[in-house]
């Protein structure tokens, strides 16, 4: 099976790039020119003889989501049209395929207390007039994708790995000034690029997955897990509450939320437990 990737020069893109370059896994990396149109996408499946599509493409702000806010174009044509022009391709071509969403398309738990599934409607979109410009052109992205044929739409969350890289969410934690404490559901981004290629491979039903690590954990305890590891030193600052961070850090609202992971456990992808996977990035941290 020969794999298209999508987005490949990006942080998520990147991971599951190396994720196949380890596990021999054939892949051809899949340029911007082929998503000009559902025209060019289906040619570029049938000239580079893809298999499966992974996009992995999208915008999201540099240095973080407030860029959003200032350049809305990008942002709405990366994570909402454009996951229609690839659906478009990829059913002309009548290929499986898979799209990396977010579960920053929620806020918060669900009223009785779990964490939201698949089931559960957006609650951090433009529907809700709540969120940040790009939360709710995620899921504007997601509304284009309902009813896709051969698709999956993962939820990636908050990732985290064992490599350094300022886009790596433990490397956040360590180094930033201070923190904002909140609870979330995350996902080590090695066990999300393995899930997605794993979600092909045992042809698992089509549809939308949370790929966060079961349980949730808060940024105090993040803190104590680095902490614990001995990482790094340093005296860890805390923002009083969010309009504090608000104030003096955000320019727009972030998602804080807890996701439910079992359909993803249910149907055989491994993502081992929230804790227990940072623990272990934090153990090899430099070492992938
Ligand atoms: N990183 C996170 O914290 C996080 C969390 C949850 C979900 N996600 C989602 O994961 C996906 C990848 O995120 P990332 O962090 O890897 O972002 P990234 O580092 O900014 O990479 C995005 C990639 O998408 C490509 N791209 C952007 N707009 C495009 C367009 N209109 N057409 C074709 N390609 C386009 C970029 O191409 P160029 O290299 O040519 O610019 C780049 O390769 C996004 O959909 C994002 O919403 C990310």
């Amino acid at each position: 099976m020969r794999f298209g990737i999508l987005g490949a020069g990006g942080y998520v893109g990147g991971a599951l790039k190396s994720y196949c370059e380890r596990q021999g896994i054939p892949f051809v990396v899949l340029g911007r020119d082929s998503t000009t149109s559902p025209q060019h996408v289906a040619q570029a499946i049938e000239t580079h003889r893809v298999d499966y599509l992974i996009s992995c493409a999208g915008y999201t702000g540099k240095p973080n989501v407030d860029a959003c806010e200032l350049h809305k174009t990008d942002c709405l044509h990366g994570n909402a049209v454009l996951p229609g022009v690839l659906r478009q391709g990829c059913e002309a071509a009548d290929i499986s395929w898979g799209h990396v969403s977010s579960g920053c398309i929620y806020t918060g738990r669900r009223s009785d207390g779990d964490g939201f599934t698949e089931a559960d409607p957006p609650n951090f979109s433009f529907r809700q007039n709540n969120c940040s410009f790009y939360s709710g052109t995620k899921a504007l992205g997601e509304e284009v994708l309902a009813g896709a044929s051969k698709c999956y739409v993962w939820r990636l969350r908050i990732p985290f790995e064992a490599l350094p890289n300022p886009r790596n969410y433990l490397q956040k934690v360590m180094s930033y000034d201070s923190l904002l404490d909140a609870e979330n559901s995350l996902s080590d981004l090695h066990q999300f690029a393995a899930a997605c290629v794993d979600s092909f491979r045992l042809g698992i039903p089509y549809g939308f997955y949370n790929l966060t690590n079961p349980g949730s954990v808060t940024t105090r305890e993040v803190v104590e897990l680095i902490k614990q590891a001995g990482v790094i030193e340093k005296e860890f600052r805390f923002f009083q509450d969010e309009d504090d961070f608000m104030r003096k850090a955000a320019k727009t609202p972030r998602s804080n939320c807890v996701l439910d992971s079992s359909k993803a456990l249910g149907a055989g992808l491994k993502l081992t437990p929230i804790r227990e996977a940072i623990a272990d990035c934090l153990m090899r941290w430099g070492k992938a």
